[in-house]
């Protein structure tokens, strides 16, 4: 049974982390075009690089919650047939357990150097301008996909996709794509788990509501005891 998980915003919210559309449509109190695009960054590096270290930091004052450590479960359970595709840059599912996590957005705690073309993994802050550890040149940035830039390693989602029985999306307003797409690529039964039915929820075969800390425990537990999912 081979079992890809797509991830979003909603199963770290429990966790403490703010997802992106919140009701007055800000993250963290910023219009997401204004940090999470490459003009934003062209314009002003230095508000950028503070919003990205501010995000950064937070990540040590929360923990993975129910959901990730279930989706942890899983994996113990099904090993190499089960993939995780997050469109987080936390670092929750990793902390959680989980192995098999491709992160399509990127991640906060790496650093992408646009001189050497390195990455290098980082807790610090970049907005004090560090040297890149491998050329010295100042010319780091946070390893995000920002808005109008190409996800991360689509072949290798695509191919699981088109070849696994069961595609669950947690978590996911269903509103960026390619991530929103994946719904009609899976080839296996789909089923959504959600806060709320999201933009795609009549593409799900199943689409169930609730909080991913209760949700996304019961259905890993009706995996694991019936040999698959309804
Ligand atoms: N349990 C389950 N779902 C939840 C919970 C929860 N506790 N809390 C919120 N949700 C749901 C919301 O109802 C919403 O549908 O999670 C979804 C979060 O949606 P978004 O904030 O749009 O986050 P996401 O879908 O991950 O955004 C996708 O957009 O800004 C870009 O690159 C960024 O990766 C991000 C992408």
């Amino acid at each position: 049974m081979r079992v890809v998980v797509l991830t979003g915003a909603g199963v770290s919210a429990e966790s403490g982390l703010s997802t992106f559309r919140d009701a007055d449509g800000l993250w963290e109190g910023h219009d997401p075009m204004q940090v999470a695009t490459p003009e934003a960054y062209a314009d002003d590096p230095g508000l950028v690089q503070r919003f990205y270290d501010e995000r950064r930091a937070a990540l040590s004052r929360v923990e993975p919650n129910a959901a990730h450590l279930a989706l942890a479960r899983l994996e113990a359970a099904l090993g190499d047939d089960l993939l995780v595709v997050t469109q987080n840059v936390d670092d929750l599912h990793e902390r959680a357990g989980s192995t098999r996590v491709h992160h399509l957005h990127g991640r906060l705690r790496s650093a992408w150097c646009t001189s050497c073309d390195d990455r290098h993994e980082w807790d610090g802050p970049l907005g004090d301008r560090p040297p890149c550890p491998g050329c010295g040149a100042r010319a780091l940035r946070p390893d995000i996909v920002w808005f109008g830039e190409i996800p991360y390693g689509m072949d290798l989602v695509e191919r699981a996709l088109w070849s696994c029985d069961h595609f669950v999306s947690i978590g996911t307003s269903g509103v960026v794509y390619p991530a929103a797409a994946f719904v009609h690529w899976a080839s296996g039964r789909t089923l959504e788990l959600n806060l709320e039915p999201s933009m795609g929820a009549s593409d799900f075969a199943e689409s169930r509501q609730g909080p991913a800390t209760h949700l996304v425990p019961g259905w890993v537990d009706e995996v694991l005891g019936d040999g698959g999912p309804n």
